[in-house]
């Protein structure tokens, strides 16, 4: 019998979690046992269309469950009360990104996932991409030579913050929402931790439209292996730009150079129902027919998630915790991210450019 699993937060994406989750339970590998939503019709909607049972009170469906697992896909800021939860109960987590909004409240998650020996996995999907797990290769072969340089780019289309997450983007930033993925891609792909970062933001559009947060953050961070990177992020590009989020990754060693460009993968659309041209990333998520009727989701989005299920049933079968290590994104690394991401707000709070130690 597989894992019992439960998802808390069935918005945007949870919306993907549960497909992805709703695929794993029709390849027989788990049984998506309920959903948490606090918002009633997203609840009701949700739970009929995956034919879950729906509990308004997440607190309630951990009580009544008894889940082996949980995916909390909740706003940025709401992680860690659903981690702690879950930790008190012996559940097993995977956390979307970024693992809490503080440093202080990553800490007290990772230290309750400890306690509790529990599965706490940060789903890091950048980690999946096919051309980022070969730069790493490359990376950590040597083949470039000693890394020196590089720069990130990370940009959402303004749609995200002022209508898919008006509620809550105040409690987020471009660096907290989108950085921090490749904060932590940096870190895996260079092996090396950040040690100091200054970083410089502009409130402009977003605060006009009364949300009141950052519209782009640049940071220059320092490595302890002596690299220096740019990472530039926002989240107020056009609505006419080709595809929701524009991204990248370059760096220059000693002894080459890599480029990823992390949205074009060389394909562009044009149908007469949508404005304009669609530059689409399926290398991230894209639907498949399923030769047994229907279709499911694939790419590296999905595979990210699929592998949390399977280290899940592999701890349901008696493997320990400790097997596992260096085997998916943990909390203990998610610390890095959030706090260089912490210090990216420190230096724009001592006012745009202040040296933050990490
Ligand atoms: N990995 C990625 O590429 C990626 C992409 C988008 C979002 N995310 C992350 O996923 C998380 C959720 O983002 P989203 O886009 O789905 O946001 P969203 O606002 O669309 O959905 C969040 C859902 O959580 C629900 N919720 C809030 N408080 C709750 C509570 N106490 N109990 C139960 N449900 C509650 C809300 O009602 C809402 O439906 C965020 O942390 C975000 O950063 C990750």
């Amino acid at each position: 019998m597989g894992p019992r699993v439960g998802v808390i937060g069935a918005g945007v994406y949870g919306t993907t979690v549960l497909q992805a989750f709703s695929w794993a339970q029709r390849c027989d590998q788990i049984e998506l046992a309920a959903l948490a939503e606090i918002n009633g019709d997203v609840l009701a909607k949700q739970a009929e269309r995956f034919g879950l049972k729906g509990y308004q009170d997440y607190r309630e469906m951990l009580q009544n469950e008894n889940l082996d697992a949980v995916a909390i896909v909740t706003p940025d800021h709401l992680h860690r009360e659903m981690a702690m939860a879950c930790a008190d109960r012996g559940v097993h987590m995977m956390v979307q990104k970024p693992l809490d909004v503080t440093t202080a409240g990553a800490l007290a998650m990772v230290k309750a996932a400890r306690d509790a020996n529990v599965l706490l996995y940060v789903d890091f999907h950048k980690r999946f991409d096919p051309g980022h797990i070969q730069l790493r290769r490359d990376v950590r072969q040597g083949r470039l030579g000693r890394i020196q340089y590089g720069y990130v780019w990370m940009e959402d289309k303004i749609v995200v913050p002022s209508v898919w997450f008006r509620g809550w983007a105040q409690h987020s930033s471009p660096a907290w929402f989108l950085g921090v993925h490749f904060y932590d891609l940096l870190y895996w792909v260079l092996g090396a931790k950040p040690v100091r970062v200054t970083a410089t933001g502009i409130k402009d559009k977003l605060v006009g439209m009364g949300i009141d947060t950052y519209d782009s953050i640049q940071a220059k961070i320092e490595y302890a292996n002596g690299a220096h990177f740019s990472v530039d992020c926002s989240w107020i590009l056009p609505e006419s730009f080709p595809s929701i989020v524009n991204q990248g990754i370059r760096m220059v060693g000693s002894q080459g150079i890599w480029e990823v460009d992390s949205q074009d993968r060389g394909i562009v659309y044009a149908v007469e129902e949508d404005a304009g041209s669609v530059v689409p990333n399926y290398y991230a998520n894209m639907e498949r027919d399923d030769p047994l009727g229907g279709t499911y989701p694939a790419g590296y989005v999905i595979e990210s998630m699929l592998w949390f299920l399977q280290l899940v049933s592999r701890l349901k079968q008696g493997a320990a915790l400790a097997e596992l290590a260096g085997l998916y994104p943990n909390g203990e690394e998610a610390l890095v991210s959030t706090r260089l991401c912490e210090g990216i707000h420190e230096s724009l709070a001592g006012g745009n450019a202040a040296v933050v130690e990490l």
